[in-house]
């Protein structure tokens, strides 16, 4: 959605981002895209010195150049106040908000750490679209060679019949490319589940992370240097195989600032899913999370619960089918929601998934949910 000009007069107030103005010849240091999240007409542009590139703002209208003009003109605006870094229908922790808007200016490499479903996947891509940068979603699952993060090597048929290979280009590389060329824009290059590619690939990752800041560009044959306007966050996942280490080294390790992430608490993870099922009352929402708090509370089970879990619990409870039954359709929607999704039987008590069960049964009835006994 892009504004009118004619709705952005005088003295409105927006949020808004800066980020300094990369344009040559201009007189203004700094520069945003969007005014509320909406694109802007025009480029907005400001000297004022209580701007920090890289924070969210609020900043007034002072003057529209050029307002008749489609292809013109600019937006010059002033800092009214400091604005809250949130992240719309996304909890965050105040503490890792405000480490996150450091590193955000600063430019470091961000590696998000927390337990599996906790929200990491959907940070870095909501942090992207808050601040108009442009977000390069790569999942390096599947690398095992250096050269795929920039690369795909695919093999077709000519018309001939022959075999020919053909070289794609990844979004990273295309992402890096396009940043040379286009200084202004911002891009954020997420490389998700980076503990799951192969150590040697990650390796050759490396230079593009430290100081040196460049690729080895398997097509052009040559090192490609990474633009300051290319900011990389990773996240890692902790399997359950490797609760409390993800196999990356040191020396990987310490390319990046590390950000510890965590579930929400259950107060905010009840209006999450409050916000995307309105129709469930607040009591089932309630009773969803607390046994969910308890699971990932409990000793002594592999991996734990994510947010998606929770989330998918509500689903049947929303839908027709169970919704009748009220909180009496817990306990068998939480047998496949939660118990399932650990090793085992929930009937088999030497089990995660029975462990598991036991919790729910445990917690069920402190909330007088009553369970049956099959
Ligand atoms: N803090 C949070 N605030 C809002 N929603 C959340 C939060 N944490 C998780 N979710 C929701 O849970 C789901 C899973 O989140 P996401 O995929 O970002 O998790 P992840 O940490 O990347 O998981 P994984 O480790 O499995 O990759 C999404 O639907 C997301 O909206
Ligand atoms: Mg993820």
């Amino acid at each position: 959605m892009k504004w009118n000009v004619e709705e952005l007069t005088a003295g409105r107030t927006f949020e808004t981002t800066f980020w300094p103005n990369a344009a040559e010849g201009t007189q203004f240091k700094l520069r945003a895209t969007h005014l509320d999240g909406r694109r802007a007409p025009k480029v907005v542009l400001s000297n004022d010195d209580r701007i920090v590139p890289g924070q969210p703002c609020v900043v007034r209208i002072v003057e529209i150049d050029k307002a008749d003009r489609p292809d013109r003109g600019r937006i010059v605006v002033e800092f009214v106040e400091r604005a809250p870094f949130k992240i719309e229908g996304m909890w965050l922790d105040p503490v890792v908000s405000k480490k996150l808007q450091v590193l955000l200016q600063s430019g470091l490499n961000i590696l998000l750490d927390g337990p599996q479903g906790c929200g990491k996947t959907v940070l870095a891509r909501s942090i992207a679209e808050s601040l108009g940068m442009v977000f390069v979603f790569f999942n390096c699952g599947a690398v095992v060679e250096a050269t795929d993060f920039l690369v795909s090597i695919q093999v077709r048929a000519s018309d001939s019949g022959s075999p020919v290979t053909d070289f794609i280009k990844t979004d990273v590389l295309v992402a890096i490319e396009e940043a040379m060329e286009h200084r202004d824009r911002r891009y954020l290059v997420f490389l998700d589940e980076l503990n799951r590619c192969q150590e040697s690939a990650r390796n050759a990752l490396m230079p593009a992370l430290d100081s040196t800041r460049r690729l080895f560009h398997p097509i052009d044959n040559t090192f490609i240097p990474i633009p300051d306007n290319v900011q990389f966050i990773a996240a890692v996942n902790r399997g359950r195989e490797f609760t409390g280490t993800f196999g990356i080294d040191a020396a990987q390790l310490d390319r990046f600032a590390p950000l510890q992430m965590d579930y929400p608490p259950p107060a905010a993870e009840v209006e999450i899913l409050q916000r995307r099922h309105p129709a469930l009352p607040g009591a089932t929402l309630e009773a969803v999370v607390a046994v969910a708090d308890a699971i990932r509370k409990a000793k002594d089970l592999p991996g734990s619960l994510s947010v998606r879990a929770t989330d998918e619990a509500c689903v049947y409870l929303a839908h027709p089918l169970f919704a009748e039954d009220g909180k009496r359709a817990l306990p068998e929607i939480l047998k496949t929601s939660f118990c399932a999704r650990f090793p085992g039987r929930w009937d088999d008590v030497t089990t995660d998934a029975g462990t598991v069960w036991g919790v729910v049964k445990k917690t069920l009835a402190t909330l007088r949910v009553p369970v049956p006994e099959t």
